[in-house]
């Protein structure tokens, strides 16, 4: 059975890990393996007993909602959210559900999760990658550029597809 509730900070240095494997198989392909060790930031560390590694992937989690699916004692899903953007829209920072339990209805539950905790009214934008395009399509969230670049901690050229959801 899948749960999802609340982050808690001692979830995080599986979340740290399952975040570390999920990207690196799905997103960052196209990148060398000095430039994805760039991009994904305290998450190549995620291996680590270091206290100062775990400080930083603790902190790198940190945002206004978190949620992590778990199966068992196992983290297998973790949505991160709630920011607002410089026009007031309520951002999906990040969503990644662990390779082995693809397709079976996890991320839309985390994000019908966080959108039951936005508020009222929110306009939701998030950074796509371009793997997870059909997902957000598929869960009502529609393109609203074309596909742009960004950095992703000290990393560059991280290809995404702006998407955004409006209330109905
Ligand atoms: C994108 C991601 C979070 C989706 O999680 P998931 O739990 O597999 O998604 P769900 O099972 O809830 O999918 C819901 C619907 O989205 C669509 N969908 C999901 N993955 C899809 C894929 N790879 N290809 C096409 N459609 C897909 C389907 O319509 C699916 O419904 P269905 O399985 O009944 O057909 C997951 O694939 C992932 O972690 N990818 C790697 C990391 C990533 O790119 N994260 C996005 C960061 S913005």
């Amino acid at each position: 059975m899948i749960t999802v509730r609340e982050y808690h900070e001692r979830d995080a240095a599986a979340v740290g890990r399952l975040i570390a494997r999920t990207y690196s198989a799905f997103n960052l392909g196209f990148a060398t393996a000095e430039e994805r060790a760039t991009l994904l930031g305290p998450f190549r560390f995620a291996g680590s007993a270091d206290p100062a590694h775990r400080l930083a992937i603790a902190a790198a989690l940190e945002a206004p909602i978190v949620l992590v699916a778990e199966r068992g004692a196992a983290v297998v899903g973790v949505l991160r959210g709630g920011r607002l953007d410089r026009k007031g829209r309520t951002v999906l920072q990040s969503l990644f559900v662990d390779a082995g339990h693809h397709r079976r209805g996890i991320g839309r539950r985390l994000v019908t999760e966080f959108e039951r905790r936005c508020p009222a009214g929110a306009v939701i934008v998030a950074a796509s990658t371009l793997y997870a395009v059909p997902f957000y399509l598929a869960l009502g969230y529609r393109r609203s550029t074309g596909v742009r670049t960004m950095r992703s901690f000290a990393g560059e050229g991280l290809p995404y597809q702006p998407v955004k959801k409006a209330p109905a």
